[in-house]
C-alpha cells in the first residue's frame, strides 16, 4: 500500500498485540515508524521485524512528560508526524463492588489520559501535515461490559474526546478515526487488572478462535488509507453496537447472559 510510503507514524503500545502488528503493517508499507511502550528492550528486539526506519521510545503513556517525549523525539528525528495511533491500553476484570478504586484510576490514566496527552502534544504537527489521529477503543466504548467498568468508562471517554476533536477541526483537514476492535487475540486479557490491581495472568477466552492482531492491523491500515472516521470490527461487535443503539435494555440482558457464561464468571 503506497499510502504509507515515507509517512511518519507513531504507534503507542507497539511492543505487543495489535500495536506490534500495526507497526509491522505500516513498516512493511514503507512508513517511518515510532514504537512507544514501557518495554524498551522488547521493542529494540522487535524493531528489525517492523522496518528499516524505526525509532523506539520508552514511555508510560499515563505519564504526561513521557508522552511529550514521544512527540519531541519523533520531531527531532523526522521533523513531522503524519499519523498517531493511540493504541496503548489496559483492561480489567472485577465487579465495582469488589474493586479497589486504584484500578479504575489506572485504567483512566493509561487508556484515556494516555490518549489525551499524546494527541494534545502531537496536534500542532498533525494539523501541519493534515494528518490523522486514531483511538483504538473497543466495542466496550459503545456497549458496556460488566466487570470492565474502568475499561468501558475509559473507552467511552476516548470516543467522546476524539469525536469532539473531529468536529473542532472539521475544516482543517485533520482525520480522526475511532477504531473499535472486537475480541482480538493478544496479551490484553493476561495483563488485565483484577480487583486488587494485580494482573489476571490468564485469559477466560480461547484466544486462538479470536480475530488475529494481524487481521485487525490490516483493517486499520485500510481505514487510514481511506481516511475513515469510524470502524467497528467483528460480526459480534457490529451486532452488539447495532443492538445497543436500537434496543439498549434488551442488550443489557443479553450482555449479562453472555458474560455469565464466561470461564470464572464475575457473577458467580
Ligand atoms: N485484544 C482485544 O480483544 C481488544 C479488543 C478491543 C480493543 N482492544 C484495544 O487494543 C489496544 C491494544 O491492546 P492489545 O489487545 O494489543 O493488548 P496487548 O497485547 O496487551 O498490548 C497492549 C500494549 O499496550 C502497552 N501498554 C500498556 N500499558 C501501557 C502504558 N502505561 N504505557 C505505554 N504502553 C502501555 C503494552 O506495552 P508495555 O507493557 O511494553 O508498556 C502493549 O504494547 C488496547 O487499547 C486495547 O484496549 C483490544
Amino acid at each position: 500500500m503506497d499510502f504509507f510510503k515515507d509517512k511518519v507514524v507513531i504507534v503507542t503500545g507497539a511492543s505487543s498485540g495489535i500495536g506490534l502488528a500495526a507497526a509491522r503493517r505500516f513498516g512493511s508499507a514503507g512508513a517511518k515508524v515510532v514504537m512507544a511502550a514501557r518495554s524498551l528492550d522488547k521493542m529494540l528486539d522487535l524493531a528489525p521485524s517492523v522496518g528499516e526506519d524505526v525509532l523506539c521510545v520508552k514511555a508510560d503513556v499515563s505519564v504526561e512528560s513521557d508522552c511529550r517525549e514521544i512527540i519531541d523525539q519523533t520531531i527531532a528525528r523526522w521533523g513531522r508526524i503524519d499519523i498517531l495511533v493511540n493504541n496503548a491500553g489496559l483492561s480489567m476484570r472485577a465487579m465495582v463492588r469488589d474493586m479497589d478504586l486504584s484500578v479504575i484510576r489506572r485504567l483512566m490514566d493509561v487508556n484515556f489520559w494516555g490518549t489525551v496527552y499524546c494527541t494534545k502534544y502531537a496536534l500542532p504537527h498533525l494539523l501541519a501535515s493534515k494528518g490523522q489521529v486514531v483511538g483504538v477503543v473497543s466495542i466496550a466504548a459503545y456497549s458496556a461490559l460488566p466487570a470492565r467498568s474502568g475499561y468501558s468508562s475509559s473507552k467511552y471517554a476516548v470516543r467522546g474526546f476524539l469525536d469532539t476533536l473531529r468536529i473542532e477541526h472539521l475544516k482543517d483537514g485533520l482525520g480522526v478515526l475511532v477504531f473499535a476492535p472486537g475480541y482480538t487475540s493478544s496479551n490484553v486479557r493476561n495483563a488485565a487488572l483484577t480487583a486488587d490491581g494485580t494482573p489476571q495472568g490468564e485469559t477466560p477466552l480461547e484466544e486462538g478462535k479470536l480475530m488475529s492482531a494481524e487481521e485487525c492491523a490490516d483493517i486499520l491500515a485500510r481505514a487510514l488509507s481511506k481516511r475513515r472516521s469510524e470502524v467497528i470490527l467483528t460480526p459480534l461487535g457490529k451486532a452488539t453496537v447495532f443492538m445497543h443503539r436500537l434496543f439498549p435494555r434488551l442488550t443489557d440482558r443479553m450482555t449479562y447472559s453472555f458474560i455469565a457464561k464466561e470461564k470464572d464468571s464475575p457473577f458467580k
